[in-house]
């Protein structure tokens, strides 16, 4: 019979600091590192419980808890009149070739191929800071009042709106109804609630449309610019994406089905395109919906702030015109706030059950208490009251960034006119680089986000920048207008002679979108 050791010759456990508390966590983890190093062998007798507690001067319960734990994890086997001994597994031999846990290898792991571009994606998709001209910023007279926290206090604190279980992935019934009867009025979508499905705002819908909708090298049309999230969406699905012209009427048909007449999905942004400002003018509504028919296409309409139009009533959906061919996507993020993270999708009825599933793979549902607080906030009519509010604080903050713009603002720029959102675009000279001077301007504080950048068309056709101003006072608006005024003035990229030029009288739509006719 093998002698089991007496005295003990394990280095790891050297290390052991029983000052530090937490004695039978250290020994088990020493152990472990002391397997994986190779300073106990597979086969080998480990000392007696009462040996190596009286070797470390502790206690022998708690020797015997690590044991077993090592036990439970498989490091230790014990053998008739053999003791406890170091198991034989391969996985052991692995660590050792690898050196110990706590030493990782020397060699960097080869990273799956989607890393990179996922982290690409991290990059793209990061918040702004909440400074000019960042965009989906509501504070102040655009924020949701206080009826807002004060339902919400109240209803999170009822037992209804926190059920301990999973509900319907489609959201709570009471929210679907409350949205089919807001887009039906607001947005001439047609729909019953069985068609409603919440999301986790519009980046969940358009990821569920895509879900739903494409198979691996399927051809999709997006817009060219184009709102960035759609286009990583699209590269995430491995799908062939021909990117359409935008024109002064918004995503041109034509040249679509002439670049790729047998697209799965048409991915569009009908009312507001984004990020140019125009809505699709209904010649061109009708040919992509008289494309999507014969082609037995789909068409995802992402209406991300249609609600907030200035002039006028809002444009209706394009939905409304032919809801067994469009999926329209909806969201809380303009009208409310963002981090919110609740908003809807309106599927055709055969799709619905396949959304629904889609939606409980990724995440089951959005949490209920949030849902239940939003369904009361827009049965109560507080929700349409909210849009009527911010729509003037908004209509103000417009106005008031224009004409500083048009005041301080050198005529070499000049203003896309548009008049519904919360932002405008400002364009630049053929050539300025505006990626560049994003930069610049963020060194002043300002936030701005570069149009080219949206662009696939190479080089880009445009350079210009979105300026966002939902979320900020008139006053705190005009001192920015001031700053970017001093970093356009200060940028080396400008040449001479613009300099020289006047300040602008009038920026508005001096120079025509691309392509327009
Ligand atoms: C084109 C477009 N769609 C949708 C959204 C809103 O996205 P979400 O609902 O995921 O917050 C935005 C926000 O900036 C947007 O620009």
């Amino acid at each position: 019979m093998a002698r089991r050791p007496t005295t003990i010759a394990i280095p790891s456990l050297g290390s052991l600091d029983k000052a530090a508390g937490r004695i039978g966590t250290l020994l088990t983890q020493a152990l472990r590192d002391a397997i994986a190093k190779g300073e106990l062998k597979p086969g080998e007798a480990l000392p007696s419980t009462r040996a190596l507690a009286n070797s470390l001067d502790i206690a022998r319960s708690t020797v015997i808890e690590a044991f077993h734990q090592l036990h439970a994890e498989g490091y230790l086997v014990s053998r008739a009149r053999r003791g406890t001994m170091v198991a034989n597994l391969c996985a052991v031999d692995d660590l050792r070739a690898s050196g110990s846990r706590s030493q990782p290898s020397q060699s960097a792991p080869h990273l799956p191929k989607n890393v990179a571009r996922l982290a690409g994606v991290a990059s793209t998709l990061r918040p702004q800071r909440a400074e000019p001209f960042a965009i989906a910023h509501p504070a102040g007279a655009v924020a949701p009042d206080d009826k807002w926290r004060r339902l919400g206090n109240r209803i999170r604190a009822t037992r209804s709106a926190a059920p301990s279980g999973y509900t319907d992935p489609k959201g709570l019934l009471d929210l679907r109804i409350a949205i089919a009867d807001y887009v039906r009025k607001a947005r001439a979508v047609k729909c019953q609630p069985d068609q409603v499905i919440i999301s986790a705002g519009t980046q969940q819908g358009l990821f569920l449309a895509a879900t739903v909708l494409l198979s691996e090298g399927d051809f999709v049309w997006a817009e060219d610019p184009a709102y960035p999230a759609i286009v990583a969406i699209l590269e995430n699905f491995q799908v062939s994406v021909t990117r359409i012209p935008v024109d002064a009427q918004g995503i041109d048909i034509e040249q679509g089905v002439a670049a790729c007449p047998r697209a799965r999905v048409a991915f569009v942004t009908p009312s507001h395109q984004y990020p140019l400002g125009m809505p699709l003018s209904m010649t061109r509504r009708n040919a992509l919906l008289a494309w999507a028919r014969q082609n037995n296409s789909w068409i995802v309409e992402d209406d991300y702030d249609s609600e907030l139009r200035y002039a006028g009533h809002p444009f209706p959906s394009l939905q409304g015109l032919d809801p067994a061919r469009v999926i329209y996507i909806g969201t809380m993020s303009k009208t409310m706030f963002s981090s919110m993270r609740l908003g809807y999708v309106i599927a055709p009825p055969p799709l619905v059950d396949a959304f629904a599933g889609a939606r409980a793979l990724i995440d089951r549902h959005s949490p209920t208490a949030d849902q239940h607080v939003l369904a009361q906030y827009m049965k109560g009519g507080h929700f349409e009251a909210h849009i009527r509010r911010i729509r003037v604080a908004y209509a103000e903050r417009r106005a008031a960034l224009i004409a500083a713009l048009e005041r301080e603002l050198p005529s070499w720029v000049s203003l896309q006119s548009s008049d519904q959102g919360t932002h405008l675009v400002l364009w630049l000279p053929a050539g300025f680089d505006d990626v560049k001077f994003a930069g610049e301007a963020a060194e002043s504080g300002l936030v701005v986000r570069p149009i080219s950048s949206m662009y696939h068309a190479s080089p880009p056709p445009r350079s210009g920048l979105m300026l966002g101003f939902g979320g900020f006072s008139v006053e705190h608006l005009r001192k920015a207008v001031l700053q970017l005024r001093d970093v356009l003035d200060a940028s080396k990229q400008v040449m001479g002679d613009l300099k020289k030029q006047p300040r602008a009288g009038d920026l508005r739509a001096k120079r025509p979108a691309p392509g327009t006719s």
